[in-house]
């Protein structure tokens, strides 16, 4: 349990980290390493900000629908200013927006944000009246996903590039990586590992890959009616696809409140379809979900973090019920949160980013999932877990998940909103005890 004085000095610490990154209408994930506006950060990041500013809280979601593409994709970064620190930067990406942004999109977090803003909400009239407006934005982003990303209506979405599974180095795509080509790339210096340590991030022959993938999809105009066929890199992520399901639901159920019965119908269609997919993923041999590259058909064989997400949707009670088995089992060893990537994989790295270390934001939709699958216990320690490790180590961008040792960049936005949100819940759940 966590002492009134530690919590007030861990909210208090959280908030002026918040305040530290906000740029106006937008939170940058951290000063150096992200200067700019991130997809799935900024929706995370606003069920923060809502403990502290409502207002600001919308304010988060509405900027980064402001820009939306006219296809329905919403950018996985913004450029909202020039900076030199990051690299691939605006020139190199070229989409020809108005203000710059990325050619690829992100885990669709916002439509699970935007109920919990919602529901949240003490001032009813301006939650309603935004919650509205951002509505058919929604909406349009998942029926892109659903025309451009799933064109054999299978009820599962690929992603194009792994910096849009927002785990960008995961084990998970290396087989399919491998087909990606490292030749013609022009020449790049980076800038990441200028602000972190190397050795913790992606490799040189990957990088390669990402530019490589950017290039091929700039020379295609950034038709996204173009993109799926032509990627030599399709994946069907479990994880990806159970955050999109989870919003679909979500969106559904708010749109319902809100009088919007189209919008409900159809997001409930696709929650449903993609459920009843998702069953397709499942590893017995594994005990949970794996990948399935969609160039092959063949499932993949890596037991990532990607796997226990989709118990963040809606499934079945006993599946939800197995990835808590295979969760507690690896707590034995690991006192921090999930692993990224199954330790006891001789792919595991215990340090290099999606590799291995323990997120908070994982450890939050698990612990969210876990709640809603009946897993009370699994989900309390989960809690626990993550407020250890910042009490340990701060607010870092990730966790080696055997030692807790901070990595990655340092006073992190979404690492600080979701110690509000474990915090919050922690306070009002000992609030219900006495
Ligand atoms: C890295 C992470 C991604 C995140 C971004 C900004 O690329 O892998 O999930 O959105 O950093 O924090």
């Amino acid at each position: 349990m966590i002492h009134a004085a530690e919590s007030a000095s861990l909210v208090e610490q959280a908030v002026a980290i918040l305040k530290a990154n906000d740029r106006g209408g937008y939170t940058i994930p951290t000063e150096g390493l992200y200067p700019f506006q991130w997809n799935w950060d900024s929706c995370l990041t606003a069920l923060g900000l809502a403990h502290v500013d409502a207002a600001r809280a919308w304010t988060e979601i509405e900027t980064l629908f402001a820009h939306q593409w006219p296809d329905g994709m919403v950018p996985h970064i913004v450029f909202h200013v020039a900076s030199d620190g990051y690299f691939p930067g605006p020139e190199v990406w070229s989409t020809g927006r108005p203000t710059p942004t990325s050619g690829i999109t992100q885990p669709p977090v916002a439509g699970f944000a935007v109920r919990r803003l919602f529901e949240r909400a003490k001032d009813r009239e301006q939650a309603e009246r935004r919650a509205r407006a951002l509505l058919p934005a929604i909406d349009r982003w998942h029926a892109w996903f659903y025309a451009h990303r799933d064109p054999q209506s299978e009820g599962l979405v690929a992603i194009l590039h792994p910096w849009e599974s927002g785990r960008d180095n995961s084990v998970d795509w290396d087989a399919a990586f491998a087909r990606v080509p490292t030749e013609g790339v022009t020449p790049y210096v980076r800038r990441d590992t200028q602000h972190a340590d190397p050795a913790h991030r992606p490799t040189k022959a990957q990088y390669d890959r990402y530019l490589w993938l950017v290039e091929h999809f700039r020379r295609l105009g950034w038709d996204n009616t173009r993109l799926h066929e032509a990627s030599p890199f399709r994946v069907v992520d479990p994880g990806f696809n159970a955050i999109l399901i989870r919003s679909a639901a979500d969106l559904a159920e708010l749109a319902e409140r809100l009088g919007e019965p189209q919008i409900a119908a159809a997001n409930r269609g696709r929650a449903a379809a993609g459920l009843a997919a998702l069953e397709g993923l499942w590893s017995a041999s594994h005990g949970q979900y794996l990948c399935r590259d969609r160039v092959t058909g063949e499932l993949i064989d890596s037991a990532s973090i990607g796997g226990l997400l989709p118990a963040f949707a809606a499934i079945p009670r006993p599946r939800a019920a197995a990835l808590a088995r295979r969760i507690e089992r690896q707590a034995l060893t690991l006192p921090f949160g999930v692993a990224s990537h199954d330790p006891d994989d001789p792919r595991f790295e215990a340090k290099r980013y999606w590799r291995g270390p323990s997120w908070l934001i994982t450890n939050y939709m698990l612990a969210e999932g876990f709640v809603a699958a009946g897993e009370a216990a699994l989900a309390a320690k989960l809690v626990a877990a993550s407020l250890a490790l910042i009490r340990q180590s701060g607010f870092a961008e990730y966790y080696d998940p055997l030692t807790g040792e901070p990595c990655g960049g340092g006073r992190f936005s979404w690492t600080a909103a979701m110690v509000l949100e474990f915090l919050a819940d922690t306070k009002s759940q000992n609030g219900r005890r006495t």
